[in-house]
């Protein structure tokens, strides 16, 4: 699954190109830098592999998302519609856009079901977030598709699926803008960044000076300034040594990660279809699926809980989505209490003291329903005997009940 096991000379390499000229930012100081822009020719690598032009380098993939709907005007009034199943990191982003997520139910791609897209788009909504979870495509050609037909803009939250595509074309370039993280456990990573991912110049315009307090790139090349600022900012910047094992991971991404995950899902896929009555997730397109996870159903939730407690028990435990507390929505207990810091209760109660938003816990009973019968197993980039020997042990046990 994460770039993180392959990390070695061709990153360390990169770093000490940056420790050489010791200037770690990502602007500026021209003399010094001996010619060496790592975070800038991070972008221009990960744009060209993508076939987008442009991308924006950002702190975490969180921050990419934030600095995308900054980028497309959202803000206070608007409701951003993504999925009940996501990284709570796609909801915080809205929030903290200051607009409303709004949900919808997934369906066994295990992303966003368009049927419901449809039903939960209002005159207030600004944004669309498909999430294009472990590694594998939502239904995006129809997502957006829709999305067209209501004028309405689509970030493609591709955090766990850099380098997939759907009939060819890569995840995160079909919408408005793409997002991708390169935190410790991603399919690549920096420690911690993100990127953006866009056609368009005045998107990118938008995000290059939104992501650094306001300040504009074009005339002062590498550097900033050339001042009137358009808006207020923030700083979401990326610093050098980031883009320097970025650098290092995107040229291992086709032909170490990919390869290895694709490799040893197919093992893992074999060994799992052991088990009685097992489906596999809905993969679009199988040569476009970054293999960074085998995702699959038992026939009910009974049978899921057993075979989990089994497999667990034999060594080889699997992810269950629907239990843990991180990635559906019914289990985010600060959302349900309307948790904040904030002493108003923003972003859950108005300034008036009225609540704002509160989410039904009960209100996706198809994505529960899926989420239920769902376990899954992360797949490594590097697998050994003793693995896949421990796998097949466990699945042999969890078969025979
Ligand atoms: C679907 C999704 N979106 C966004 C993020 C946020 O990325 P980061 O951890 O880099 O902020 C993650 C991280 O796990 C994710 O899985």
């Amino acid at each position: 699954m994460p770039g993180f096991e392959v990390f070695g000379e061709e990153e360390r390499r990169e770093i000490e190109e940056v420790l050489a000229t010791g200037v770690l930012f990502r602007y500026e100081f021209g003399p010094q830098r001996n010619g060496i822009y790592k975070v800038r020719q991070f972008e221009e690598r990960f744009a060209a592999y993508c076939g987008a032009a442009h991308a924006q380098a950002v702190t975490s993939g969180t921050a990419a998302l934030k600095v995308a709907l900054a980028a497309l005007g959202v803000g206070p009034g608007d409701e951003v519609i993504t999925q009940g199943f996501t990284f709570v990191a796609t909801w915080e982003a809205i929030f903290d856009a200051g607009a409303e997520p709004v949900f919808t139910e997934i369906d066994e791609t295990l992303n966003m079901d368009p049927a419901d897209l449809e039903k939960k788009i209002t005159p207030r909504t600004r944004a669309i977030i498909p999430v294009h979870m472990m590694g594998a495509p939502a239904r995006i050609e129809e997502i957006r598709a829709i999305a067209e037909r209501h004028g309405i803009p689509v970030i493609e939250d591709t955090a766990q699926a850099a380098g997939a595509s759907l009939h060819g074309k890569k995840l995160g370039t079909f919408g408005a803008c793409g997002t991708f993280s390169f935190d410790p456990v991603k399919t690549m990573t920096t420690g911690e960044g993100g990127m953006v991912v866009t056609d368009s110049e005045e998107l990118a315009r938008n995000m290059s000076e939104y992501h650094d307090h306001g300040h504009d790139h074009v005339p002062n090349p590498g550097g900033r300034g050339g001042e009137g600022r358009r808006f207020i900012g923030f700083n979401y910047r990326m610093m050098e040594l980031q883009g320097a094992i970025g650098l290092a991971q995107l040229a291992k991404l086709d032909s170490v990660i990919l390869a290895g995950q694709r490799r040893n899902k197919a093992v893992m896929k074999e060994i799992v279809s052991a088990l009685p009555g097992v489906t596999f997730r809905t993969v679009l397109d199988e040569a476009g699926d970054n293999a960074g996870f085998l995702a699959f159903f038992l026939p009910d939730a009974n049978a899921a809980a057993r075979v989990a407690e089994r497999l667990a028990g034999e060594g080889a435990p699997a992810i269950r989505f629907g239990e843990n507390t991180w990635h559906f929505y019914p289990k985010w207990e600060h959302l349900h209490a309307g948790a904040s810091l904030a002493r108003s209760g923003w972003p859950f109660v108005r300034g008036e003291g009225k609540r704002r938003v509160k989410y039904d816990p009960a209100a996706l009973p198809r994505s529960a329903a899926v989420m239920d019968r769902l376990l899954v197993y992360p797949v490594p980039v590097r697998m050994d005997d003793e693995f896949t020997g421990r796998l097949r042990q466990a699945v042999a046990k969890a078969a025979q009940g």
